[in-house]
């Protein structure tokens, strides 16, 4: 599927893992992962995303969204702006997805395995969005841009100069990313104010 986007009402992110208490050990120094520490560690990822999507924003969630059921994880949708856009990772329950979507039209726009997005305005950027980190992608030679997941930490490493490529992971980029912005960051940006 490939789909026109406002960069500047367009976010991507990816492994919240709502619900998984295993995920608290790269978040807590302390290690707790008790309920008490799961709520906090949900309400500290849900305060930062409503800090930095706009209500009406299209968020790219890049796999991993939640490790619950669809009441759980549906608890969760409501009380994040936006609408989610979902690509699946390994964690995600496609019939999960599938029912939260027919349930929740208003706030889930899609659930897909592969999604492409190019801008809609003068601007030009092409990004190329999977839960797992691709050797080869559409467009690359072009200067689309790969988005993934998957990797929760840094350390992993790309053969050199292979092309533009941003980690969304949670627990890498800390927080939703404009697309704007990682337009702007990867030189990947050609039109008005860019190239
Ligand atoms: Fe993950």
């Amino acid at each position: 599927m490939s789909l026109k986007i406002n960069l500047d009402n367009t976010w991507v992110t990816s492994d919240h893992h709502f619900w998984h208490r295993g995920i608290l050990r790269y978040r807590r120094e302390d290690q707790a992962l008790d309920d008490a520490a799961l709520a906090e560690s949900h309400d500290q990822v849900i305060r930062t995303w409503n800090q930095t999507i706009s209500e009406d924003g299209l968020v790219l969630v890049l796999g991993d969204f939640s490790m619950a059921g669809l009441n759980r994880t549906e608890e969760v949708l409501h009380r994040l702006n936006g609408s989610l856009a979902f690509v699946r990772g390994n964690h995600d329950n496609a019939k999960t997805l599938r029912r939260l979507k027919d349930r929740n039209p208003e706030k889930v726009h899609s659930v897909q395995d592969y999604l492409e997005v190019k801008s809609d305005g003068m601007d030009t950027f092409w990004g190329v969005c999977s839960h797992y980190p691709m050797l080869d992608w559409n467009g690359r030679i072009y200067g689309s841009v790969m988005l993934h997941g998957h990797w929760h930490s840094a350390h992993h490493s790309y053969p050199e100069g292979i092309g533009r490529i941003v980690n969304v992971n949670w627990d890498v980029a800390k927080e939703p990313l404009l697309l704007r912005s990682v337009a702007y960051s990867m030189g990947a940006i050609r039109g008005e104010g860019g190239e």
